[in-house]
């Protein structure tokens, strides 16, 4: 007999639980820590096509250990956070090189891979072993934060504790797969943020803060402070009769590490000391276009794109490791950060428009 918990909550998984995720298919410990990394930040609808796309190019550990870093940040192209996609690619790596090149299957070994907490190996082994390895992501530590009242921060060490204390002791040793997959669900449905819907929930009878009407106490939240903001001028520098964009690859760390994106300036007049110093001529002045604002986890970064039309004059060679001539029409395999694809997707079309 299983606790009144998991009972009741597997019950309610197998009438409403999701099963026809992607990686709900075909479930390997490959497909499953990837899925994994992509959700870490990223919301389910968002992931699918991203997900799917990867699985495609990258089918298997090793095609992603093999595989040049561009052409990953190319595939995590708008999904943010890039530090996840080295990171996969660090770790694949890792596999192939000191595990030959499958899964380990205990926490600790999985936890010590880059991108990988102990939520994330736990997922992993329970979702594609069947171990009994709790999880505790955001969805789930809101329910076993409101189900005993669990007060405090989850950041601070405290709560921490108490919350995976939690996890484990409701975690039963049969059907794990479905007991994550069924916490995951409930967190992301019925126990949402804002507008919990508890009438529905499998374990309404014994949630404390639901018998106290104190939900949305919990998870506690820090108060909101506006996030600050910042400036930038992006030179988007275009080659006369031919619709390429320069590109400059960033370095390697960092929020948009190893993506390329266009060269920053200070002003139009370091743009155009820009293109001197590169062996650029210029062709017409600096042109402003419509600012953009682009909204990171923590600060607001407003970009001011200056476009300058230029031909290749000198004998700088643009395409080397580190600048590239960016063609939309046929594109390079490169990963570039959302607002830099949002303008090369205008600019482009104005430019065809311009050009016919
Ligand atoms: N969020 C994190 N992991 C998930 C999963 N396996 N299914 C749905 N949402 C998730």
């Amino acid at each position: 007999m299983l606790p009144a918990f998991c009972e009741r909550l597997l019950s309610w998984f197998d009438q409403h639980g999701r099963r026809d995720l992607p990686w709900q298919q075909e479930r390997s410990a490959y497909r499953v820590w990837v899925s994994e990394i992509m959700l870490q930040q990223t919301q389910v609808g968002t992931v699918i096509p991203y997900f799917e796309a990867f699985m495609a190019r990258f089918p298997t550990l090793a095609t992603l250990a093999g595989a040049p870093l561009d052409a990953v940040l190319q595939s995590w192209s708008g999904l943010g956070y890039y530090a996840r996609a080295r990171n996969l690619q660090r770790a694949a790596k890792l596999l192939i090189d000191t595990h030959g090149g499958q899964f380990p299957a205990d926490l600790a070994a999985l936890a010590a891979l880059p991108g990988i907490g102990r939520s994330t190996a736990g997922a992993i082994l329970a979702l594609s072993l069947g171990q009994r390895a709790p999880i505790l992501d955001g969805n789930v530590k809101r329910v076993l934060a409101r189900y005993r009242c669990i007060e405090g921060l989850p950041t601070l060490p405290a709560t921490a504790r108490a919350l995976w204390q939690l996890a484990e002791e409701l975690m039963p040793s049969t059907r794990c797969a479905d007991y994550t997959q069924a916490m995951m669900d409930l967190g992301a449905t019925l126990c949402g943020r804002t507008q919990p819907a508890c009438g529905r929930c499998p374990v309404q009878t014994d949630c404390l803060a639901q018998a106290r009407g104190t939900q949305l106490n919990y998870p506690a939240r820090k108060p909101r402070k506006t996030l600050p903001r910042r400036a930038t001028c992006m030179l988007v520098l275009a080659r006369v009769d031919q619709a390429d964009l320069l590109l400059e690859r960033r370095a390697p760390t960092g929020i948009w590490g190893g993506l390329w994106a266009f060269p920053e300036v200070s002003d139009a007049t370091a743009a155009s000391r820009w293109c001197d110093e590169h062996g650029l001529a210029r062709c017409g002045a600096v042109q402003q276009l419509a600012e953009i604002t682009h909204t990171f986890t923590h600060f607001q970064l407003k970009i001011t794109p200056l476009l300058l039309w230029v031909t290749e004059s000198g004998t700088h060679c643009m395409d080397s490791d580190q600048l590239l001539w960016y063609n939309a029409a046929a594109p390079a395999a490169v990963g570039l950060p959302q607002p830099v694809r949002d303008l090369v997707r205008s600019i482009s079309l104005t430019a065809k428009e311009f050009s016919s």
